[in-house]
C-alpha cells in the first residue's frame, strides 16, 4: 500500500488489516505515541472541513508526528505553478500528503508526481477515510461484517461511492436507494458489483422505497455535496420522498442511522433520526480519527 486514493485499491486483507489496526490504535493509544516520530505530514485543502482538518491534526499529533496544513489563501492550487511541482517541492519536506480536492484527478497528480504516499481527504470522486470509518464503526456494532445489511439513501456521491467498494470488499449486502438520475457513477457501479461477486457480497441499486425493508442501518449524506451547482428546490423536491425519518427506519426495521457529517436536519434525515437512540453519528466522527491513523501508521512507520 504506497497511497490511499481510494478504497477500492485495498484487497479485502488491506482492508481488514486497517481496520484491526484501527481498533489496536483507539484501545491502545499508549502504543503509538512515537509512530510518527520526526514524520511530518502536509494538508491540503481544496474545500472547507470540520471533522476531516480536526482529526487529521490531533490524529497526526497523538502519533507523535507533525502536520502543516495549507488552505488557498496563497493561492489557488495549480495556479502559481502546476500541481506536478506543487507534488515535487512538498515530497522534499514533508512525508505524506493528504489532500482534499474539488478533482479526483488532482489527487491522482500528487500521487503520481510526489515521491511521498498521498491520502485522498475526500475528493469529488471517493471520501475513503470517511468509508474506513464507517466501516469500522460497523465493526463495533456487528461481531459479523459479512452478515450486516446496509442502506444508503440519498444522493449517489463520492461517499456512497468509497462505501459501495468497501461494503463489497468486505461481503456487506448493500442496498443504494437513490432517486431516478441521482444514482452513483456508473464505472463506479461496475467495478463495485464485481468486487461484490468475488467477494460474496451483494449490491442493488434502487428507486423503489419500499426497497427499504429488512436493513440494520440506513445511511445517508447532504442532498448537495461541496462544488454541485444546483438548484436547492428542485433538489428538494426530488429527494423529498427518501428522507431518512423515523417511519423509513421503522419500515426497514433498521436498528442503526449514520451519516458522514454535517447533516441538516429536516432535509435529508429527520431531527429525531439524527438525535435518535441508534445514531452512530458520533462513533464515525471519533472513528475518523483512528481509521486515519491506521492508514498513516501503515504508510509511515
Ligand atoms: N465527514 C467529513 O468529511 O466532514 P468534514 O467535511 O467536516 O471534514
Ligand atoms: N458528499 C459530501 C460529503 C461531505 C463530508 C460532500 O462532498 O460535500
Amino acid at each position: 500500500m504506497k497511497h490511499l486514493l481510494s478504497i477500492k485499491d485495498l484487497s479485502q486483507t488491506q482492508l481488514l488489516d486497517l481496520l484491526v489496526l484501527a481498533k489496536d490504535i483507539k484501545t491502545h493509544p499508549e502504543n503509538y505515541r512515537k509512530a510518527l516520530d520526526g514524520k511530518s505530514v502536509v494538508m491540503l485543502f481544496e474545500k472547507p472541513s470540520l471533522r476531516t482538518r480536526v482529526s487529521f491534526d490531533i490524529g497526526i499529533n497523538k502519533l507523535g508526528g507533525h502536520c502543516l496544513y495549507l488552505d488557498q489563501q496563497n493561492g489557488a492550487l495549480g495556479k502559481r505553478e502546476p500541481i506536478a511541482d506543487f507534488a515535487g517541492n512538498i515530497s522534499c519536506w514533508a512525508d505524506a500528503i493528504v489532500a482534499r480536492t474539488f478533482l479526483h484527478s488532482t489527487i491522482e497528480c500528487l500521487a503520481e508526481h510526489g515521491s511521498v504516499p498521498v491520502i485522498n481527504a475526500l475528493s469529488d470522486l471517493y471520501h475513503p477515510c470517511q468509508g474506513l470509518a464507517d466501516f469500522l464503526t460497523l465493526s463495533e456494532q456487528f461481531d459479523d461484517l459479512s452478515q450486516v445489511k446496509l442502506a444508503y439513501v440519498g444522493d449517489g456521491n463520492n461517499v456512497t461511492h468509497s462505501l459501495m467498494y468497501g461494503a463489497a470488499i468486505l461481503g456487506i449486502s448493500l442496498t443504494v436507494m437513490c432517486p431516478l438520475g441521482q444514482f452513483p457513477d456508473g464505472q463506479v457501479v461496475f467495478e463495485a458489483q464485481a468486487l461484490a461477486k468475488q467477494h460474496g457480497g451483494e449490491l442493488i441499486l434502487t428507486s423503489n422505497i419500499d426497497d427499504i425493508v429488512n436493513h440494520d442501518a440506513i445511511y445517508t449524506d447532504t442532498w448537495i455535496s461541496m462544488g454541485d451547482n444546483v438548484d436547492l428546490a428542485e433538489i428538494e423536491a426530488k429527494f423529498k420522498p427518501y428522507q431518512v425519518n423515523q417511519a423509513m427506519m421503522e419500515k426497514a426495521g433498521a436498528q442503526y442511522f449514520m451519516h458522514c457529517l454535517p447533516a441538516y436536519r429536516g432535509v435529508e434525515a429527520s431531527g429525531e433520526v439524527v438525535d435518535g437512540e441508534g445514531s452512530l453519528i458520533f462513533q464515525q466522527a471519533e472513528n475518523r480519527m483512528h481509521a486515519q491513523n491506521a492508514v498513516l501508521v501503515t504508510l509511515l512507520a
